[in-house]
């Protein structure tokens, strides 16, 4: 179940934390892996602790160019998981969006969302003419439900990933194409004192980890998941109820 041999798979963002997590579990399932990352070390070092045939992939997903330049070089790519997102190039500062300044919403716009049409243009030409491909896209509960601490922008740049997620999937059902996002809830990367005080409010009481993450991603990469598609699935811990 969930053999993924001889499927590549590329994975954004996936040279720490909950990246590295679902580029495990794919090797680990079979995949031959691409490690992204913007920072060309860490994809390095992850590609090497991945061992088997695994290779770093370094670019910035928000250079529509360099993507577009990797994904030629790198060959067919049978899965694609967005998982690079962040606050954008500030720190995921909070504040009320009445109080930002539009400078501060592309960033967040940028990667979250502008990422991953670049991603997902340059690997679907390749995944129509073989008539495979599964693209994940690691959206968030502040997509779905937004947060009220005060991330809008990254909200916004979430909430349009995975809408992407549900056109894709209905423009290539027949190609043999699903596109479906995780929304995650609060994970445990978060700094030590948010942790502590967020996890008791998660109703199975703990903060979710890349461990949580990347065996989902096995399973929507997989054959076994052909009929699953435009769908965004909660993985919170109980968090956020639909
Ligand atoms: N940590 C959380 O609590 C949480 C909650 C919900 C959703 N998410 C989402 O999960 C995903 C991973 O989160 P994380 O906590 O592991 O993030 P992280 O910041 O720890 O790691 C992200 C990795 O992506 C890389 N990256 C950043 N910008 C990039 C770019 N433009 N191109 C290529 N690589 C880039 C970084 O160098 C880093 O190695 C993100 O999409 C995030 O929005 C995280």
């Amino acid at each position: 179940m969930f053999d993924l041999t001889g499927r590549t798979a590329l994975v954004t963002g996936a040279g720490q934390n909950i990246g590295t997590g679902i580029a495990r579990s794919l090797a680990d399932a079979g995949a031959r892996v691409l490690v992204n990352d913007v920072v060309p070390d860490r994809a390095d070092e992850v590609a090497a602790s991945l061992g088997g045939d695994a290779k770093p992939v370094p670019f910035d997903v928000t250079d529509r160019e360099a993507v577009a330049a990797a994904i030629d070089a790198a060959g067919p790519v049978d899965v694609l998981v967005n998982n690079a997102g962040n606050g954008g190039t500030e720190a995921m500062l909070p504040g009320r969006f009445v109080d930002t300044v539009p400078d501060q919403w592309q960033g967040p716009l940028d990667v979250n969302l502008h990422g991953v049409l670049h991603c997902c243009h340059a690997v679907l030409p390749g995944m129509v003419e073989r008539g495979h491909g599964r693209i994940i896209t690691i959206s968030s509960a502040a997509g779905t439900h937004g947060v009220g601490l005060g991330f809008a922008p990254y909200s916004v740049g979430k909430g349009g990933s995975l809408s992407l997620m549900r056109s894709l999937a209905l423009e290539h059902g027949r190609d043999g194409i699903t596109a479906n996002s995780v929304a995650l809830g609060i994970m445990d990367s978060v700094r030590a004192e948010t942790a502590r005080a967020l996890a008791g409010t998660v109703p199975v009481g703990r903060l979710g980890s890349p461990d949580d993450v990347g065996p989902l991603c096995a399973y929507l990469a997989s054959d076994e998941a052909a009929w699953i598609t435009g769908q965004t699935i909660g993985l919170n811990g109980g968090s956020f109820t639909s």
